[in-house]
C-alpha cells in the first residue's frame, strides 16, 4: 500500500492507515507509561512512529485528527481542554553577571523616580527548573489546572493537578478567587528511581527531571500523573479576588498558611549587594537541594511598586532571573567501566579524573551505551559530529539540570596519539557469557542468565524488594553479603537460610551487623513469605518486560504456576518463529531501504513462520499468551525465553518447592460483563482508571486501551474524542459512566 499517494482514494487509505498508527502508538505509549509494560518492540514503535510522522507530513490535513506526539509520554496539546489565563502567565528577563543586576536596580529607581540611596528592597529566591502551573481556586475549591501554554491560553490539567498532595484540593478562608502560580517539578531522588524503573524494563528514560517532570504533567490519562512523583512550589498568583498582602514576602507568606509549599530559601534583601550574596548561598547549595535550580530570581518587595512597574511585552519590570552559569567541565577519560544490571544490559560507565562540575567532584559518568562510544548510531547517523570516544580523551562532563552526570564532547586536539578506538565487549566483564545485541535493541546484553553474577545479585535484590517478595530485613545490602559469602545465589537459597546455616542462626548472628533479634526476625520474615500471592511471585522472578501490571495479568490468566508454565512450554515452537519472522522483518527493512523500495513485510513474515513449521497447538497457546491485555508479543517472548532457559528453569522449580502459592480468585463467569472486552475513555468521575479497570476484570472483563473490532463496550466520558468515534463508526455499544455502573449493578 502507497502511504503518500494524494488522489480521493490514496487521502482515504492514509487516514485509515494514519489512525491505524495512531491507535497503535497511543497503546503503545499507555502500555509503557501506564502499565509499565511494553507491549511492542522499541524499533516496532520507531517503525509506527516514522510512518505515522512521515503520513502526517504528505497529509498536513491529517494534523486535524492528530492526538499522538513524539514528546515522551505527552500527548498533543489538542488532548487537553484549552484555558485562557485571566491574567497572562509572563516569562523573566535574565542577569547573568553582578552588572546586570546593578542595571536591573538602577534601571527600577529610574523608573520609579527613586534616588540611588532611597530605600528599595526586594525578595530573592532560587529558579526552580520544572514548568509553571496556575491554579485557579473559586471559593476555596480548586477548580482550574493550566499550564503556561503561550503565556496566553494554557491546557487544563486539573485531574493530573489533582494527583499531586503539594497542591491542596480546598482551601478553607480563601479569597473568593484565588489564583496560584507556581513550578511542578521532580526531585533528584524520585526522578532517580522512576528513571531506574523505566531502565530495569529496558526502555526510554527521560533526559532529566524537568523533562520528566514536564512528561509526568502532561498526561492524558491522570493515573499516569499519579503515579508520578511531582512537586509544587507556590511563588506567585494571578487574578484575585482581594489583595493577599501588601509586600511579596507578606503574599508569599500568606500562600505558605493557605497549605502551600514555599520555598524556604527565599529571602528579603536591601541591597543589591545583598541579593548577589544570598546568590551565591544559593549557589553554595544548588547541588545539596535536592532539585534542580538554574539560578535565583529577585523581584521588588513591595507590591505597590511591583503594580506602578507593571511589565514589558513578555516580562516584567520588577523581576529577573539571575542565571547560574552552565555546568560544564572538561577533563580526562581515565577509563570505561561496564556495569550489568538484572535484565543483563551491559551499561558502560565513563572513568574520570575527578572534576568539579557546579560544586560537586564528579569522577564518573554515563556514557549509555555502545553507539554513543562509537558516535554513530544504529542507523548510522552522526552522534557528536561523529567523533567517537577513547580513553585518554578529553571530554567534556556536564551536569544540566541532571543528576547522573553525562559525557558530552570530546576535544579531538588533545587526543594521545597513541589511542585507539574503544572496542565494546563482546562478553560479558562479569561472567565471560556471550554479549548480544537484539536487533533494534540499542542495549548489548549478557546472555548469561541466571549465570551471571552481576544478573543474579541485581536479580536477588529485585526478588526481595517491595513490590515483590518484600521480605522484611533483607534490603539491597543484605542480599550483596549473603551472595558475595556464597550462601544465598539465589532465591530459593533465601528460605533454605534457616535450614543449611542455622545452626544458622548461631552463624548469622555472630556475623558483622546481626545480633540476635536481628537474625530471629530474619528467618520469620522469610518464613512468612513461604505462602506468597501468585502476581508477586512471578514478578519477583524478574524475568525481563515482566512489570508489576504484566505480572498482575498473567497471574489472573493462569491462576496457578503449571498452568503458567505450560502455557509457556506449549507456546514455545510459535514464539520462536515469532522471533524469527521479527528477525526476517528487520533485515527485509534493511534490504529494502538500501534499495529504495518498500519492504514487503506481510510476505517476508508468513515466509518466514511457515519455514518455523509451527504446531496449531503451540500457535493457539502463543495467541492465548499474548491475547491476555497487558501481555503482547515482547513480554510473551521474554517469558518463554526464561521458561525454555534450562538453568533458569531448574532456578524456578528449586524456588517453587519452597512456596505456597496463593492463587488468586478466578473472575467471576456469571457477571453480565464475563468475557466481554470492555475500553474506558475519556473522564471519569465516580472512580479512578485504575478503580474502573480492576473492577471490571474482578467481573471477568477484559480492559483494553484501544478499540478495535473485538471490542465489545466502550464507557466514554466526558471529552472521548477518537476513541468513542471510532467506536460509534465500528457500530460499538457504547455507554457513560452511569450507564456501565447500572449494568455491572454498582450503580
Ligand atoms: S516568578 C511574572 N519565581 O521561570 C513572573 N518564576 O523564566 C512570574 N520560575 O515562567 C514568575 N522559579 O516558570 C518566578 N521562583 C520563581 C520561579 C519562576 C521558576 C519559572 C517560571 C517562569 C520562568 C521564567
Amino acid at each position: 500500500m502507497s502511504i503518500s499517494g494524494k488522489s480521493a482514494a490514496g487521502t482515504e487509505t492514509a487516514r485509515a492507515e494514519f489512525l491505524r498508527l495512531q491507535d497503535m502508538l497511543l497503546a503503545a505509549d499507555i502500555a509503557y507509561h501506564q502499565k509499565d509494560a511494553p507491549e511492542i518492540s522499541d524499533a516496532d514503535y520507531d517503525r509506527a512512529k516514522r510512518d505515522y510522522l512521515s503520513l502526517l507530513e504528505t497529509h498536513p490535513d491529517l494534523a486535524e485528527i492528530a492526538t499522538w506526539s513524539e514528546q515522551v509520554g505527552a500527548p498533543v496539546a489538542s488532548g487537553f481542554g484549552k484555558i485562557t489565563h485571566a491574567q497572562r502567565m509572563l516569562s523573566l528577563g535574565n542577569a547573568f553577571e553582578d552588572s546586570d543586576v546593578a542595571d536591573f536596580d538602577r534601571s527600577i529607581r529610574n523608573y520609579l523616580g527613586l534616588g540611588p540611596d532611597a530605600a528599595l528592597a526586594y525578595t530573592a529566591e532560587p529558579k526552580i527548573d520544572g514548568l509553571s502551573l496556575s491554579l485557579r481556586y473559586e471559593n476555596g475549591v480548586l477548580m482550574q489546572a493550566a499550564t503556561r501554554g503561550d503565556g496566553s491560553v494554557g491546557e487544563n490539567v486539573l485531574a493530573n493537578a489533582r494527583t499531586i498532595a503539594d497542591i491542596p484540593q480546598e482551601i478553607p478562608g480563601a479569597p473568593a478567587v484565588l489564583e496560584v502560580r507556581g513550578e511542578v517539578y521532580m526531585s533528584h531522588a524520585d526522578f532517580d528511581a522512576l528513571n531506574a524503573r523505566h531502565a530495569e524494563r529496558g526502555g526510554k528514560t527521560f533526559a532529566n527531571p524537568r523533562n520528566a517532570a514536564a512528561g509526568s504533567l502532561r498526561q492524558l490519562d491522570a493515573e499516569i500523573t499519579r503515579a508520578r512523583p511531582l512537586r509544587f512550589f507556590a511563588y506567585s498568583w494571578g487574578e484575585l479576588s482581594e489583595a493577599l498582602a501588601p509586600t511579596q514576602t507578606g503574599a508569599i507568606a500568606r500562600l505558605k498558611a493557605f497549605g502551600f509549599q514555599t520555598n524556604p530559601l527565599t529571602r528579603r534583601c536591601d541591597t543589591t549587594d545583598a541579593l548577589i550574596s544570598h546568590y551565591k548561598d544559593i549557589e553554595a547549595q544548588r547541588a545539596t537541594l535536592g532539585y534542580d535550580i538554574d539560578g535565583v530570581v529577585y523581584k521588588v518587595d513591595e507590591l505597590a511598586l511591583q503594580a506602578r512597574l507593571g511589565f514589558r511585552s513578555t516580562t516584567p519590570r520588577w523581576a529577573i532571573a539571575h542565571k547560574f552559569p552552565a555546568e560544564l567541565a572538561w577533563t580526562r577519560l581515565e577509563g570505561i567501566d561496564i556495569q550489568v544490571g538484572r535484565t543483563g544490559a551491559l551499561s558502560p560507565v565513563a572513568r574520570l579524573a575527578p572534576v568539579t562540575v557546579g560544586g560537586v567532584v564528579v569522577s564518573n559518568a554515563t556514557l549509555h551505551n555502545e553507539d554513543y562510544i562509537r558516535g554513530l548510531d544504529s542507523k548510522g547517523e552522526d552522534i557528536r559530529s561523529g567523533k567517537d570516544i577513547r580513553i585518554g580523551d578529553w571530554v567534556q562532563v556536564y551536569r544540566a539540570g541532571d543528576v547522573i552526570p553525562k559525557v558530552a564532547d570530546v576535544d579531538l586536539s588533545k587526543r594521545p596519539e597513541t589511542s585507539e578506538p574503544y572496542i565494546f565487549p563482546h562478553c560479558c566483564p562479569e561472567c565471560g557469557s556471550d554479549a548480544v545485541r537484539e536487533e533494534g535493541d540499542a542495549v548489548r546484553r549478557c546472555s548469561g542468565g541466571v549465570i551471571c553474577p552481576a544478573q543474579a545479585v541485581e536479580k536477588l535484590k529485585h526478588f526481595v524488594s517491595r513490590a515483590a517478595f518484600d521480605i522484611e530485613g533483607m534490603g539491597a545490602k543484605q542480599v550483596e553479603q549473603f551472595h558475595t559469602d556464597g550462601w544465598v545465589k539465589e532465591p530459593a537459597d533465601i528460605f533454605k537460610l534457616a535450614e543449611r546455616y542455622g545452626t544458622g542462626l548461631q552463624q548469622l548472628k555472630n556475623r558483622e551487623g546481626w545480633g540476635d533479634t536481628s537474625a530471629t526476625n530474619l528467618f520469620a520474615a522469610i518464613d512468612e513469605k513461604r505462602n506468597i500471592e501468585f502476581a508477586r511471585l512471578i514478578f519477583g522472578l524478574g524475568i525481563r518486560h515482566v512489570g508489576e501490571v504484566g505480572a498482575k495479568d498473567l497471574a489472573l490468566h493462569y491462576l496457578n504456576w503449571d498452568a503458567l508454565a505450560a502455557a509457556a512450554d506449549r507456546a514455545r515452537p510459535a514464539a520462536v518463529a515469532h522471533r524469527a519472522a521479527d528477525e526476517a522483518e528487520e533485515r527485509e527493512r534493511i534490504k529494502a531501504q538500501s534499495e529504495g523500495r518498500r519492504a514487503k513485510v506481510k510476505e517476508t513474515r508468513d515466509a518466514a513462520t511457515a519455514s518455523c513449521a509451527v504446531p496449531t497447538e503451540a500457535a493457539a497457546a502463543w495467541e492465548d499468551l499474548t491475547g491476555v491485555d497487558g501481555i503482547g508479543p515482547t513480554l510473551g517472548l521474554s517469558l518463554s525465553d526464561a521458561f525454555a532457559n534450562e538453568h533458569e528453569r531448574a532456578a524456578f522449580d528449586r524456588l517453587l518447592a519452597e512456596l505456597t502459592v496463593i492463587e488468586p480468585d478466578a473472575p467471576a463467569d456469571d457477571s453480565p460483563v464475563a468475557g466481554k472486552t470492555v475500553v474506558f475513555t475519556g473522564t471519569l468521575e465516580k472512580m479512578t482508571r485504575a478503580e474502573a479497570k480492576a473492577r471490571a476484570e474482578s467481573l471477568g472483563a477484559k480492559v483494553s486501551g484501544s478499540v478495535s473490532k473485538k471490542t465489545d463496550i466502550l464507557v466514554a466520558g466526558p471529552g472521548a474524542g477518537s476513541k468513542a468515534k471510532k467506536a460509534a463508526d465500528l457500530g460499538i455499544k457504547t455507554m457513560d459512566e452511569d450507564g456501565w455502573l447500572a449494568l455491572i449493578g454498582d450503580a
